[in-house]
């Protein structure tokens, strides 16, 4: 085990923020994480496992150690005539996953091209985008617990997905770390282009019978024009949750903006475009020293250059006040903070 000591994290998060960790270690198998568990100098420290380091804002320097996982492969585990289980290790690139799937012509995770991050974020946050989310593809999470080290398999139904959230997030935070997922995928796929940004897209590119590949294609199209690439300017996707609100309270915001946009919830809810609300009180581009609202999407805070996490949390905090005076929506955020 390779134990690195005051170790930037500038590099290996996409805000590329300049913090220090005490330490940082990388695993590639279970047994190096058997060690690192294990380690007398380490059991007692705090610690947080980072992947790809795309959803993560760190506000300060961080005292205890960060694991990085870097276990990698992809194989078939089975199939039949119609389906065929993936697994794919925590450490491999999401968007590496989603090119081996669409080169094979397996569907279901195309809508989820170039999404940043590894493997093993996906299920924490059932990461979704274009009308899909990984809840609706994932057969299994293999996972391990930290104090037992025991592996344990969790099915779809007991990751307690939903919409940015899962189990990971709630009860069991903080209790496993993720080594795999098994994905369920189909041999005669059927595209989903259901989101109207994605058909729009189709239509432009002059496509009327899109295959998987085209799907992929037309969502890595839209995610570059709107999208910040976190190496060239620093950021964490999305930060914050789409709102879901009351439909009395959609009803009021309604009445004094008509133009709001909305997507359906749960019965008696509404989701609101987090985006949407951010850009009408005025933050769509604005800066504040080197911690920004990116100009082309209000939902994503970006980095240009030397913001620290602090000043970046700062501006999300001003945004949330803003959004919560005008709208009276109280925003959440996405990104986990430490
Ligand atoms: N909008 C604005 N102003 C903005 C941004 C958006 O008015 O600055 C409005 C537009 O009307 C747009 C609508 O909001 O049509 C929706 O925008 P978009 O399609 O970009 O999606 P989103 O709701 O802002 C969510 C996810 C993204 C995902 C897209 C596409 C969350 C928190 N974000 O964003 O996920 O890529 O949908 O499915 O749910 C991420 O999680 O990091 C992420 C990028």
């Amino acid at each position: 085990m390779k134990l690195f000591q005051n170790y930037p994290l500038q590099d290996i998060t996409t805000f590329h923020a300049k913090v220090f960790a005490k330490y940082y270690t990388v695993f590639s198998s279970v047994e190096f994480l058997r060690q690192i568990l294990s380690s007398p100098e380490l059991k007692t420290m705090p610690f947080i496992l980072l992947g790809g380091g795309s959803n993560v804002l760190f506000t300060g320097d961080f005292n205890g150690v960060i694991i990085r996982n870097a276990i990698e492969g992809i194989e078939v585990i089975k199939e039949d005539e119609d389906a065929i289980f993936i697994k794919a290790s925590a450490g491999e690139k999401w968007h590496d996953v989603v090119l081996y799937c669409v080169n094979r012509n397996y569907g279901g995770i195309e809508n989820l091209s170039l999404i940043p991050g590894t493997v093993g974020a996906g299920p924490i946050q059932n990461i979704g985008a274009y009308g899909v989310e990984l809840k609706d593809v994932l057969h299994e999470v293999e996972a391990m617990n930290i104090s037992t080290q025991e592996i344990r398999k969790f099915t779809n139904t007991e990751c307690k997905f939903g919409y940015r959230d899962s189990i990971f997030k709630e009860e069991e935070k903080g209790n496993y770390i993720i080594l795999g997922v098994t994905l369920k995928l189909h041999k005669n796929p059927k595209v989903n282009v259901s989101y109207g940004t994605l058909s729009k897209e189709l239509e432009i590119m002059g496509v009327t019978k899109p295959t998987i590949k085209d799907v992929s294609n037309a969502v890595i199209k839209i995610r570059s024009s709107k999208l910040p690439d976190p190496d060239k300017l620093g950021n964490a996707g999305s930060f914050f949750k789409n709102p879901v609100i009351t439909n009395q309270l959609f009803e009021e915001i309604k009445t004094n903006h008509p133009d709001v946009v909305s997507f359906p919830a749960m019965d008696g809810f509404t989701k609101l475009a987090a985006g949407w609300l951010i850009e009408q009180c005025g933050w769509k581009g604005k800066r504040i020293g080197d911690a920004g609202v990116h100009k082309d999407q209000a939902l994503v805070l970006v980095n240009y250059g030397d913001a620290t996490g602090k000043e970046i949390y700062e501006l999300s905090t001003q945004i949330i006040n803003s959004v919560k005076e005008k709208f009276g929506v109280e925003l959440e955020r996405e990104v986990n903070i430490f």
